[in-house]
């Protein structure tokens, strides 16, 4: 990978320079304030970080890199990381030599496997997840070879994890989705392209459709800025010097929350509740007196909401389409479509609710789900192997820049009281 060091390389000592003179002529200059209502309501919309792999736009939602999510979405998930990292997408022979590099680094040491056995019957797969990446952690070039490295070249020792952990990330989810339902194949032959062996390794055989549902799926879920839970986590993890593996297991822990990352294992289970309840051929009347009569209990509706986002999200609508062209006459997809058609209606109509559109989360779990993954508990790791390619990047980025460690501070409420008297 002399080639991406070198592409990197100049990149970060320029934008070093760009930093250090941003501090110097403009470091008192503010970008951001906090309101009361923003400092007691989970920071949201108040600019305090950095990220150059992507953005997102309340209306326009995800870009990365400045290319919108949804003319992403035919690509690889190694051109988009290295889209993520450089800035660019590769060509034909970038592409090969990332490709190439993937293949000979993807194995996992023994002992994910071994660990993953001893493990309690029952764990979550997000808990094998997370630990698994643990169990690797001896392996980071970074831990080893930080003490003697000058800081400037940290990165390089990061993009020496990033490229492991990237190419490892089909393997060590298959180990778990094997451990958890003793089914998929770890230890088959590997096929060339990440997507490609991930897929049969989680079917266990090689199937085109679930192979781009699965790009699809990785490539428009592959970052989200760094404010969301997972990504932020995992800055601020790398933020210290814990090397990669600590991480991303830092940030999959984080997207281990219901109102984050496992909301897509419980739209699924709410859509199979609605079919239980109202049959599979239920009418959108029906289901939206259901939604309805929710609502009206204080009652929040699961695959609808989000922090940033104020009109559709373009990752939605691309998973959407996806389905509706594949999977459009199944009843499951038919009933969903009512629940975000019902769902939207009586959101619009709600005066406190600012996004009425479904979230990503209410088409995740169902494309996975359609296209053969029924274990509901294992969206969430599939989503933490997308998320973690940017993270992946954002580390060796922050590295390259020479990010601080992250510290804000902290008032209690007596202070606020006290600054809020003295204005
Ligand atoms: C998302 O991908 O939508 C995240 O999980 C939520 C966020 O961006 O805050």
């Amino acid at each position: 990978m002399k080639l991406l060091r070198t592409l990197l390389q100049d990149q970060f000592t320029a934008a070093r320079r760009e930093i250090s003179s941003l501090v110097t002529e403009h470091g008192d200059l503010s970008v951001s304030s906090v309101s009361v209502a923003q400092l007691l309501g989970g920071l949201r919309g108040v600019n305090c970080l950095v990220c150059d792999t992507s953005s997102v736009d309340p209306q326009r939602g995800l870009s990365i890199r400045g290319i919108p999510v949804a003319a992403l979405s035919d690509r690889h998930p190694e051109e988009v990381f290295w889209l993520l990292l450089t800035g660019q997408l590769p060509d034909e022979s970038q592409l090969e030599a990332l490709r190439d590099e993937l293949q000979e680094r993807r194995r996992i040491p023994v002992c994910v496997p071994e660990m993953l056995a001893a493990m309690p019957d029952g764990s979550h797969p997000m808990v094998m997840f997370s630990a698994s990446l643990l169990a690797m952690q001896g392996q980071s070039h970074f831990s080893q070879s930080r003490e003697r490295t000058p800081r400037d070249e940290l990165w390089k020792l990061a993009l020496e994890d990033a490229l492991d952990i990237f190419s490892r990330l089909p393997l060590v989810a298959a180990a778990v989705y094997q451990r958890c339902y003793g089914s998929g194949d770890v230890i088959q032959g590997q096929l060339r392209g990440w997507t490609e062996d991930f897929a049969s390794r989680l079917l266990g055989h090689d199937d085109g459709d679930f192979r781009e549902l699965l790009k699809r799926y990785v490539v428009v879920q592959s970052d989200h800025e760094n404010g969301n839970v997972c990504a932020l986590s995992a800055h601020i993890t790398g933020s210290t010097h814990a090397d990669l593996y600590y991480a991303v297991s830092s940030g999959a822990n984080g997207l281990a929350g219901h109102i984050h990352g496992l909301a897509a294992q419980d739209f699924i289970r709410f859509l199979l509740a609605i079919q239980e309840q109202l049959g599979a051929e239920a009418s959108y009347g029906g289901v939206r007196a259901l939604l309805e009569q929710r609502l009206r209990e204080g009652r929040v509706l699961p695959g609808f909401g989000h922090a940033v986002l104020r009109a559709p999200d373009p990752r939605f609508g691309v998973l959407h389409r996806l389905a509706a062209e594949r999977y459009g006459s199944d009843p499951l997809f038919r009933l969903a479509e009512h629940v975000y058609g019902a769902g939207t209606e009586l959101l619009t109509a709600h005066p406190r609710v600012r996004n009425p559109h479904p979230n990503v989360d209410a088409i995740t779990g169902l494309v996975l789900r359609l296209g053969g993954i029924r274990h509901d508990q294992f969206y969430t790791v599939l989503f933490a192997c997308s998320l973690a390619i940017g993270i992946l990047a954002q580390n060796v980025i922050s590295r390259g820049i020479g990010s601080p460690i992250v510290r804000p501070r902290s008032v209690s409420l007596a202070q606020l009281h006290a600054e809020l008297a003295a204005h």
